[in-house]
């Protein structure tokens, strides 16, 4: 059969030669007769602390190619530490993508085995693989085992917010707080709450791109090390069958990932990264296939940040597979996976262990568990929210705005004692989305007024047009779009104005009349926080990227160019 590989490896010409002769450097004189060429996708990195690892998980990737007969190559692709970088690590998901496909598009691969981990790591890969459509098998690098702090177990991301409330509360000492610090990352792997990084591992594995029942190994598990082996031998059977990721990323599987969403109460991120992988595969994904396919499903998986457990007790209880054993008649029996087994036949075996961890059907969590889909006067375009890390008194709620006009404007006001603001107000934070604040970053969980954390009050309604972290909670209104640097009603809301949450209803309304708000002015200071980029990457995004609803790609990276060899180089 012939490899794709062949156009650069095959032959007795100049070009040939040069291809061959500067690769030769200790692979097997058979290494160009042949054998797969596999790349090795690895998001590797010092400065992201949660895929630092992966060096090791590549070593296994690498026996189990060479075992299958095919040969590994480790490419280094761009990776993103959610923690470290600034302003967001959003800002390049889709720089990643774009450089990991174009680099697996110019390269003499066949097929590439994917590592990723930390939050916009495996969104950017699956984006990549997408596009290039080379057969393809995802690892997640896994989460991390479980912290404790005075012998209570600490989730990543989630307990950093809560016990910075409860230092801003008075009641937790900052030297406490500190103390903490060092009990919360206890090994290698990515934060173990059900953050942004677990729901995408989890919703690879149901998308079918992960080997079913890998996803959610902790990272220093011996399984992680194995199930990489196999993700090795894998790679090379896929391009032998000819297996891609367009064949596996369908309808069918994206039904089922907003399914798993649901029914693991996974992290709002995942709407925009599902979205934008969609729209790279022409699959007709809107932001109401989400309320419509998974805002019923019930949630089962008892984890933080909403709820008790992490991820390494998931996997005790049986992990991902025994969730979706649960929920198995909510899906598409024909999702297939890169095992070329439909996704449900790896659902057989499944066993819960735990049933505090992982809930029955019949008495769940919540029966609501996904994502709600709401629009109306203050979000034509639609915006999110999890009722599950939502106070349940809010769903239903009406308020009075304070608005913010960036999140310096938040930072300089919160504690002013003279702020106009109850547990009935409404907190407004705008200029946060895609275009305004590039990247689009997790601010929406707008930290409370010291004054009603002083009085009590742990939640109140907030509406931004930024992101949430996968780890955060609260009755938080996310992705509103358009958003208001792109000229949506959230640039025209004035503080005192009356703003409507109904979720049941699925609705959020600003109660001004239409004729007075066609008449105001959009906010001149919220503009004067816009970015204006001059040059660069944060340019070129500002000019193309999308709005959240659609997934915030740039526009001229959705589609797929498929895995053409181009012209030659000499
Ligand atoms: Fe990397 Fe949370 S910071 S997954
Ligand atoms: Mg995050």
């Amino acid at each position: 059969m012939p490899l794709r590989s062949d156009a650069w490896y095959s032959g007795e010409d100049r070009n040939a030669y040069i291809h061959r002769a500067w690769m030769r450097r200790g692979v097997p004189g058979s290494a160009f007769e042949g054998r797969p060429q596999i790349a090795i996708a690895n998001t590797a990195s010092d400065l992201t602390p949660c895929n630092a690892h992966l060096g090791e998980v590549a070593a296994s990737v690498r026996n189990g190619v060479y075992e299958a007969g095919g040969i590994p190559l480790e490419l280094p692709v761009v990776s993103l530490g959610e923690t470290q970088v600034r302003p967001t690590a959003m800002l390049w998901r889709n720089m990643a993508a774009m450089a990991t496909e174009e680099m697996l598009r110019a390269n003499p691969v066949d097929g590439v085995v994917l590592l990723g981990g930390c939050d916009k790591t495996i969104p950017s890969l699956l984006m990549a693989a997408a596009s290039v459509d080379l057969p393809a098998v995802l690892v997640p690098g896994g989460p991390m085992l479980t912290g404790t702090f005075r012998g209570a177990p600490l989730g990543c991301g989630t307990h950093v917010w809560r016990l910075s409330e409860e230092v801003r509360a008075g009641t937790l000492s900052q030297e406490d707080f500190v103390t903490s610090e060092s009990a919360t990352i206890r090994s290698r792997g990515h934060c173990n709450t059900m953050g942004t990084a677990s729901t995408m591992a989890a919703l690879a594995e149901v998308l079918g791109t992960v080997i079913p029942g890998t996803a959610g190994i902790p990272a220093p598990d011996s399984r992680l090390l194995e199930s990489s082996h196999a993700a090795g031998r894998l790679a090379v059977e896929l391009v032998r069958e000819e297996r891609r990721p367009s064949d596996v990323l369908t309808t069918a599987s994206f039904h089922n990932a907003i399914v798993a969403l649901g029914a693991i109460g996974g992290s709002t991120n995942a709407v925009v990264h599902l979205l934008a992988i969609a729209g790279r595969l022409g699959i007709d994904l809107t932001l109401d296939d989400f309320d419509r396919i998974g805002s019923r499903v019930p949630l089962l998986a008892d984890l933080l940040p909403s709820g008790r457990f992490l991820m390494e007790d998931l996997h005790r209880a049986g992990g991902l597979a025994a969730v979706m054993g649960e929920v198995r008649d909510l899906l598409d029996p024909a999702a297939l996976t890169v095992t070329g087994r439909r996704y449900i036949e790896h659902l057989d075996d499944a066993a819960v262990w735990d049933r505090e961890v992982i809930r029955p059907r019949a008495a769940p969590v919540l029966e609501e568990g996904g994502i709600a889909v709401l629009r109306g006067s203050l979000a034509p375009q639609g915006a999110v929210i999890k009722p599950a890390a939502a106070s349940p008194h809010l769903l239903q709620h009406r308020g009075r705005a304070v608005v913010f006009d960036s999140i310096e404007d938040l930072h300089a006001r919160l504690d002013d004692p003279d702020l106009d603001i109850d547990a009935d107000s409404v907190m407004v934070l705008r200029g946060c989305g895609p275009q305004g604040y590039p990247g689009m970053p997790e601010v929406a969980n707008m930290p409370l007024p010291t004054k009603l954390l002083e009085a009590g009050v742990r939640d109140v309604v907030r509406v931004c047009d930024g992101r949430m972290s996968g780890t955060a909670y609260g009755t938080v209104i996310l992705h509103v779009a358009p958003e208001s640097a792109a000229g949506g009603p959230l640039a025209k809301v004035r503080t005192g104005d009356w703003i409507e949450l109904d979720v049941p209803g699925r609705r959020l309304s600003l109660d001004v009349p239409a004729a007075e708000l066609a008449e105001r002015e959009p906010s001149a200071t919220a503009a004067a926080a816009y970015a204006a980029p001059t040059r660069g990457w944060e340019k070129l995004y500002i000019e193309h990227v999308l709005q959240a609803d659609t997934g915030a790609d740039l526009d001229f990276l959705v589609g797929a160019t498929g895995d053409r060899v181009a012209r030659e180089s000499h």
